[in-house]
């Protein structure tokens, strides 16, 4: 399981009203399954047409380093443990749940 860590961050004006999905691609993150994660996330971008939705890019070492998992930070939020197992899950729970409420879905 994915654990949750507030994180305060300024984000570029220009990200307004999109979702942003900052992974770590820091040596410890990218041993725990980062290129996974990245493959896992472009499908399902795609495959859910969320061109439009979601800015997808990497960073570094948050500090955050964890036992296991991979260090993501979606919009303020930051995620530290979470592995390609639960990546699904997480981008349900963290990534569609937001774009669904910024859509006035949810
Ligand atoms: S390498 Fe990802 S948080 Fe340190």
């Amino acid at each position: 399981m994915y654990k949750a860590e507030r994180h305060a961050c300024a984000l570029p004006a220009e990200s307004e009203g999109f979702t942003v999905v900052q992974i770590c691609v820091g040596s410890s993150c990218h041993l725990k399954g980062t290129a996974v994660i990245v493959t896992k996330i472009n499908q399902l971008i795609e495959e859910r047409h969320l061109e439009n939705d979601v800015i997808l890019s990497g960073s570094f070492c948050a500090g955050k380093c964890n036992r296991e998992g991979v260090t993501i930070q979606v919009d303020d939020d930051m995620f530290t443990g979470v592995t390609p197992e639960t990546f699904e899950v997480f981008f349900e729970e963290e990534i569609m749940a937001r774009i669904g409420r910024k859509a006035g879905l949810a």
